[in-house]
């Protein structure tokens, strides 16, 4: 008898509602991750140095925050299920490294992948989400990139939502950082997941060009800003359209940097920085850590900006902000400077320019210029 009223009790205990943690990622995530430079070199002595980096070069200062582990950190599950990172690139551990991130001021991010296999071919995390979970939210983990190699049959929302249903049960708030590549529309139920989803495939270090990769197809800057048309509704505090790491650092031309970073910013974008830092010029740090730039894509507002109007080769892009403000950035895409002329439709007199009379100027090849509007 008394065995049966227990059952009955357990059948009637109502099921916590899983939920993502909603109070994290309020303005876009900013951080740094290993995959655009480093790919599978990953090891724990890059991931303190570039903790070191983060606080040394003013990157942190500046809002920069995670400090994430892409691919190939792991080594094989024991017997009993449980992950362990690679013992010769981690021999320290995941534990002892996320201390060492705590203690700088900065958060440790790691990366699993919802199918059998990671897209390095290590231990994806399907079949043991829970468990993962459990051992990411006890390593002291803060951010996770869950990835969508080997997903096969697997259904898109369904496999996110176990993910974010093992974090919420393990109890640590993590970042959750869908990376679907956009193949499943991520953005009309990315929301109630994550809160970040990678809305297009993999970038690559060139201003304006697609990369054959063999089977599959790497973006330019350009190409990727292209895609994020229509997405903009999508996005706000909390919930934020992806469309992938930084390539600022990597290769690019200083006016390339700067218009790269000028979008992201413009779109609300995760500013996630691939380049290394620990041997940084001054000119991408100084890209990097522009407080202005920064302050439009960190707004609290969290609307993504868009484009206004576009005529020859030159896009002129507007950002609502907080208290009335506006971010307005004219884009050059061609390889050739470009003269602007534009009449603002009202005139206010305040500041180094007004809107009283037309912004004449002359924006270099492959760059931007980014201007603050501010009510008088
Ligand atoms: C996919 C992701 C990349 C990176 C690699 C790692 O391609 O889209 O961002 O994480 O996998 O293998």
């Amino acid at each position: 008898m008394r065995r049966l009223l227990l059952v009955v009790l357990c059948l009637a205990a109502p099921r916590a509602d899983a939920q993502k943690f909603t109070e994290l990622a309020k303005t876009p995530p900013m951080g740094w991750n290993s995959w655009n430079k480093f790919q599978c070199n990953v090891s724990e002595r890059l991931i303190r140095e570039t903790a070191d980096a983060m606080a040394a070069t003013g990157m942190k200062d500046a809002g920069y925050q995670f400090i994430n582990i892409d691919d190939c950190w792991h080594g094989a599950r024991d017997s009993l299920g449980f992950i362990h990172p690679d013992s010769a690139r981690f021999p320290s551990g995941m534990k002892s490294l996320a201390d060492y991130v705590h203690a700088k001021g900065l958060k440790l991010g790691i990366y699993s992948d919802a199918g059998n296999k990671t897209c390095g071919g290590r231990p994806g995390s399907r079949g043991y989400e829970y468990q993962d979970a459990l051992t990411y939210a006890k390593w002291g983990i803060d951010y996770l990139k869950y990835d969508w190699c080997s997903s096969d049959s697997l259904n898109a929302p369904g496999a996110y939502m176990t993910m974010r249903d093992a974090l919420a049960k393990a109890g640590r708030p993590i970042v959750f950082s869908i990376c679907e590549w956009g193949n499943n529309k991520p953005w009309s139920w990315g929301p109630s997941m994550g809160h970040l989803w990678r809305t297009t495939g993999d970038i690559t270090a060139c201003f304006d060009c697609i990369k054959e990769m063999g089977g599959w197809r790497a973006w330019g800057v350009l190409q990727i800003l292209d895609k994020q048309e229509g997405l903009r509704e999508y996005a706000g505090p909390g919930h934020w359209n992806d469309p992938d790491m930084l390539e600022v650092g990597n290769g690019l031309t200083p006016n390339e940097d700067r218009a790269h970073f000028s979008m992201w910013s413009m779109l609300a974008a995760p500013l996630i920085a691939g380049n290394d830092l620990r041997s940084m010029p001054a000119n991408v740090a100084q890209v990097l850590t522009n407080r202005d730039v920064i302050a439009v894509n960190q707004d609290s507002l969290g609307v993504q900006g868009f484009k206004y109007a576009a005529r020859d080769s030159v896009e002129i892009w507007f950002k609502p902000l907080v208290g009335g403000d506006w971010a307005v950035t004219f884009l050059n895409r061609s390889s050739t400077p470009r003269a602007v002329n534009f009449t603002w439709a009202q005139g206010t007199k305040q500041g180094a320019g007004t809107t009283a009379g037309p912004l004449v100027a002359t924006v270099p090849a492959k760059d931007v210029l980014m201007l603050r509007l501010h009510r008088a």
